[in-house]
């Protein structure tokens, strides 16, 4: 193999999570709280059930853990629609509960972020009943987008957009006497209305519920929909349908507007006010990685979601391309880059890179693993991915939670991944035992039933096998904190044949055959991991198909 220099980006050696910066090449595992563990047998995960499995995810090896919203919420998307932003839902717990749970983590020497849902708030939030009980034009109304119906009755939305899950992205209200009334806008469901930035008390209430989590001793934020604050003014027409998808990267009048990297910039400024190194995470969907790159300018969020990466399909071509502009981008701001392979708004990733064969994709999903993990910069793991789970796609509809199968079309069949009605299949709750109601997720049953095959992808299954996806997991993660080279830091390609992608980071190399067929190469160095076995034969390796490799050199 020769050394062929595509990209060096000079960044910072390794960092121990202690350190300021651990962020930049933090492992961070997203718990979706009411699928992870249920403490109290009602069928639904909850917060201390989350505390109690801590050390499974100490043990695993990760730096950080990413909760889901438990806020106070109707559940009209699973709790993405929050109606008390300083409260804990019954269904998750108490304020004591979240309180014990961060206390535990950081005993544990893990960091939690928590979710912000700033771009919209439940209907069932106090402001949007005192703005439904308010007059056109009322104070209370402009804490969120109302506006008159076009048409000679007001019959018509007010423009042209379209709910990200489906229909149009305008609700018509009724009036206190019976007669319809104005519009309000919801970029997703109807029950998640719109706040309006532009309002200074909805700045000022959001700074207030940063800083009480932040009080509370919380590491960071996720920021739900952190590109969708901010809307074009007059909010334009766009003049086509079929506008935004989940996780999309369209440009569009009501994502990715300058005026929303304004806000960040003061979130910044609060989160620097903190002892600590606390952090933002940008949920935002860009059009490009150039675009991503502006939130995590030096003085706005420290990380943002790597979409165009997941998004990617299982080709080296691709891969490669994708790597290298996302490095590209990130570096010119000086950030770290996320990898990120799943999380509960797409198809779980062996699902996804299967193409009709569950074997081989797992065997993709291992391999992607290892490649995401030896990648400079942070990681995001979902829940599960460490037992490789695949997606449950013969849910019963009547069982499905998940508001974008409703809007989208009835029968949930429009093909389009995380908006087929299929979000419901990547949370289903986790296996932690062979046997058990609810494969030891809780004292009772699963609010998503586990498919019968989950008993042998448990956590108890798996653990102690040296082949399962568990032990891949846990190996990798611990390599990664011993080797210096892994992390933040530079890397570089080297050549490698068609299919295959052999990337060099300092004393290490990983190879990984994208290929449906074994590859032979020259041995690079000591093998230290593989998701599949190697075979030698003078002075060449067997790269299995589908398979990765990590090498010390
Ligand atoms: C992104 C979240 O990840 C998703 O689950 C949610 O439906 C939307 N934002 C709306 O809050």
């Amino acid at each position: 193999m020769t050394q062929e220099l595509t990209t060096s980006l000079a960044t910072e050696p390794a960092r121990s999570s202690e350190s300021p910066g651990w962020w930049r090449d933090a492992v961070i595992y997203q718990v979706y709280v009411r699928s992870f563990a249920d403490s109290d047998g009602d069928g639904i995960g909850d917060l201390r059930g989350v505390r109690e499995r801590l050390p499974h995810l100490a043990g695993l090896g990760v730096d950080a853990v990413w909760l889901t919203p438990f806020y106070a919420s109707p559940q009209a998307d699973g709790g993405y629609d929050v109606a008390d932003y300083r409260a804990v839902d019954p269904l998750f717990g108490s304020l004591g509960d979240a309180d014990d749970l961060v206390r535990t983590a950081h005993e544990l020497g893990l960091k939690v972020i928590v979710d912000v849902v700033p771009n919209h708030s439940s209907d069932q939030h106090p402001w949007f009943r005192e703005a439904l009980a308010d007059r056109p034009g009322g104070a209370a109304r402009a804490r969120y987008h109302f506006r008159p119906g076009r048409g000679a009755h007001g019959e018509l939305p007010p423009n042209d957009w379209e709910s990200v899950f489906g229909g149009p992205a305008w609700t018509r209200t009724t009036d206190p006497d019976g007669t319809p009334g104005e519009w309000y806008l919801h970029l997703f469901a109807p029950q998640q209305p719109d706040l309006d930035w532009d309002s200074a008390e909805v700045r000022a209430e959001f700074d207030s519920v940063l800083r009480f989590w932040l009080d509370l001793g919380v590491d960071g934020f996720r920021i739900d929909v952190a590109h969708g604050m901010v809307k074009a003014a007059g909010l334009p027409d766009i003049g086509h349908t079929e506008q935004a998808k989940l996780i999309g990267s369209q440009v569009l009048p009501f994502f990715d507007q300058d005026g929303v990297h304004e806000i960040h910039r003061s979130w910044r400024r609060l989160l620097d006010s903190y002892p600590g190194d606390r952090i933002g995470v940008a949920e935002a969907w860009a059009p490009t990685a150039e675009r991503l790159a502006l939130y995590v300018r030096p003085d706005e969020l420290h990380q943002a979601f790597n979409f165009q990466f997941l998004k990617c399909p299982w080709d080296a071509v691709a891969m490669r391309q994708v790597i290298d502009e996302s490095l590209a981008a990130t570096g010119s701001v000086g950030a770290p880059t996320t990898w990120v392979l799943s999380n509960h708004d797409v198809v779980r990733h062996p699902t996804r890179y299967a193409d009709g064969s569950p074997e081989r994709g797992l065997a993709r999903a291992r391999a992607a693993a290892l490649l995401t993990l030896a990648l400079p910069g942070s990681s995001y793991l979902y829940q599960g991915e460490e037992l490789g789970l695949p997606e449950v796609t013969d849910l019963p509809d009547e069982l499905r939670q998940d508001p974008a199968f409703f809007r989208t079309s009835p029968d949930g069949q429009d093909g389009q991944g995380g908006q087929d009605g299929f979000r419901d299949g990547c949370r289903v709750p986790l296996p932690w035992t062979r046997s058990g109601k609810s494969h030891g997720f809780g004292p009772g049953g699963s609010w998503l039933p586990q498919p019968d095959t989950w008993s042998g992808l448990s956590v108890e299954a798996q653990t102690g096998d040296p082949d399962s996806t568990l032990e891949l997991y846990r190996g990798a993660l611990a390599l990664r904190r011993e080797l210096p080279g892994l992390g933040d830091g530079a890397m570089s390609w080297l050549q490698a044949p068609a299919g295959v992608l052999a990337l060099s980071r300092p004393g290490f190399v990983c190879t990984l055959n994208t290929l449906g067929e074994e590859i032979e190469l020259p041995v690079p160095g000591r093998a230290l991991l593989s998701s599949a076995p190697l075979t030698y034969e003078a002075g060449t390796v067997c790269i299995p198909p589908d398979s990765c490799a990590w090498w010390a050199i």
